[in-house]
Parts: C-alpha cells; sequence; structure tokens
C-alpha cells in the first residue's frame, strides 16, 4: 500500500525567525508519524532547513529547479545544488509558475529529468483552470501535461515520481474540488500512469492540492487514489498542518 504524503508548499513566505518557530511547532508535534512529511520553502531557507530539520521525520524540499544542469544561466538553482542541501523533492510545473513564468510542459519536463538525475524526488503539478473545467476539457488538459513528462522519462525512472492534482480554480481560493471530483481525476491520472508502467503507475503517490485544509482533508484523503496533500495557505499554520497530517494518519 502507498504511504500518505503531506507536503507544504510554502510559496513565496517565511523569514529565519517565522520558519524557526513553524518549524520547531511542527517538530514538536510529530514523534513518529504514520506518514511521510515534508516542506518546501524558498531555496535561501534550505541550508536552515537541513540544520534545523536534520536528524528529524520532516523532510524537505525546494519549489522549483533548473532545467539545466549548470552554467550561464542567472537566477536559476541547479538539481545538484539542491542535492547539496540534502534536498528529498522539488516541486515543478505548479500553476503558479507555469502562469507567471510562462513555464510550458516540456520545460516542466525538463526539469523533472533534472530533478532526477540528481537523486530528487520531483513533484510534478498538473491542473486545468476553471474554463478548462467548465469546457469539460479537465482529463485533456491534465492528460497532455502528463504525456510531456512521460515522453521525457524511462520507463523505470515513472516509479520516483510524485504528481500533485492542483485543479487552478482551487489553489488559494478557499474553493475546493469535491472529493469525487479530485478521486474521478486522480484515478484518470493513475491510468495514463498504468499504461506507461503498470506496476509503477501503482507506486507513484498522486497528491491532492488546492485549498485543502484541516475540515475537509480526512474527506478528500479517504479516496482511493489520493494519496497525500500539497498544502498551501493551511501549512502555514503549525496547527492546521498537524492537523492535516493527522487525518493523512488515519486513512
Ligand atoms: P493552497 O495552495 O493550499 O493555498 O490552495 C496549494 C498549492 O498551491 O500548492
Amino acid at each position: 500500500m502507498r504511504q500518505k504524503l503531506i507536503v507544504g508548499n510554502w510559496k513565496m513566505n517565511g523569514s529565519l525567525a517565522a520558519n524557526a518557530s513553524l518549524l520547531s511547532a511542527i517538530e514538536r508535534g510529530l514523534s513518529a508519524p504514520r506518514c511521510q512529511v515534508a516542506v518546501c520553502v524558498p531555496a535561501p531557507y534550505l541550508a536552515q532547513c537541513q540544520q534545523l530539520l536534520g536528524n528529524g521525520v520532516v523532510a524537505w524540499g525546494a519549489q522549483d529547479v533548473s532545467a539545466q544542469a549548470e552554467g550561464a544561466y542567472t537566477g536559476e538553482v541547479a538539481a545538484g545544488m539542491l542535492q547539496d542541501f540534502a534536498c528529498r523533492y522539488v516541486i515543478v510545473g505548479h500553476s503558479e509558475r507555469r502562469t507567471y513564468h510562462g513555464e510550458s510542459s516540456d520545460l516542466v519536463a525538463k526539469k523533472a529529468v533534472q530533478a532526477l538525475a540528481s537523486g530528487l524526488v520531483p513533484i510534478v503539478c498538473v491542473g486545468e483552470t476553471l474554463a478548462q473545467r467548465e469546457a469539460g476539457q479537465t482529463e485533456q488538459v491534465v492528460g497532455e501535461q502528463l504525456q510531456a513528462l512521460l515522453a521525457a522519462l524511462a520507463k523505470d525512472e515513472i516509479s520516483n515520481l510524485v504528481i500533485a492534482y492542483e485543479p487552478v480554480w482551487a489553489i488559494g481560493t478557499g474553493r475546493t474540488a469535491t472529493p469525487e471530483m479530485a478521486q474521478q481525476v486522480h484515478a484518470f491520472l493513475r491510468a495514463q500512469l498504468a499504461a506507461a508502467n503498470s506496476e509503477a503507475a501503482q507506486q507513484v503517490a498522486i497528491l491532492y492540492g488546492g485549498s485543502m485544509k484541516p475540515d475537509n482533508a480526512q474527506q478528500l484523503l479517504a479516496q482511493a487514489d489520493i494519496d497525500g496533500g500539497l498544502i498551501g495557505g493551511a501549512a502555514l499554520k503549525a496547527q492546521d498542518f498537524l492537523a492535516i497530517i493527522a487525518a493523512a494518519e488515519t486513512n
């Protein structure tokens, strides 16, 4: 059975002082969690995570990575640099990067390839906009996003992925997909993975993201193909993040 995975996506929030108190509150609330827990933080705070979380149960990671291994790419951060700070995860293709930075699915796939080459687990985000959902295009959109990724990977790399289904209209809006809506897309994504590698598809964690909160986490996480959550706003409050982790532990 797949173990649940709860990942905090801090986005562009935090400071040395605020992170220290948030991380210590999270660690105090977790002794031996029965699920995997991670925080994806702004790159300048990776060293702080390594120092504060180094011997604990909470893994850490970044929110983006370069599609290049090294060189003259001002402002970019390479996968090998993330590995230097003992990151386990890196988010790629978040809708905020696709929207504000024009990232295409092909670029996202290249970033995932770089992450895998450095031994990181890419958390690859897919999701449709409200207009696309209303036009009945959800499966087509997330299917194309996923296929661009799969086309760039070898078959045996698929089991090293994490996928996050994040409907764009649910991110930071307080609107959540119903558990049934989310499950339907998750099952579709797993079927696509299975068509590429059936064994790996059973191992890949498919996270839900988009206004997951303590009061809706339980029902979402109870769905057969929802293997965890990618949590934005609620990951910035230790109490809420811990409550979501507790919901994952009972599912
Ligand atoms: P949210 O963000 O939980 O604040 O909706 C989720 C995400 O963007 O990963």
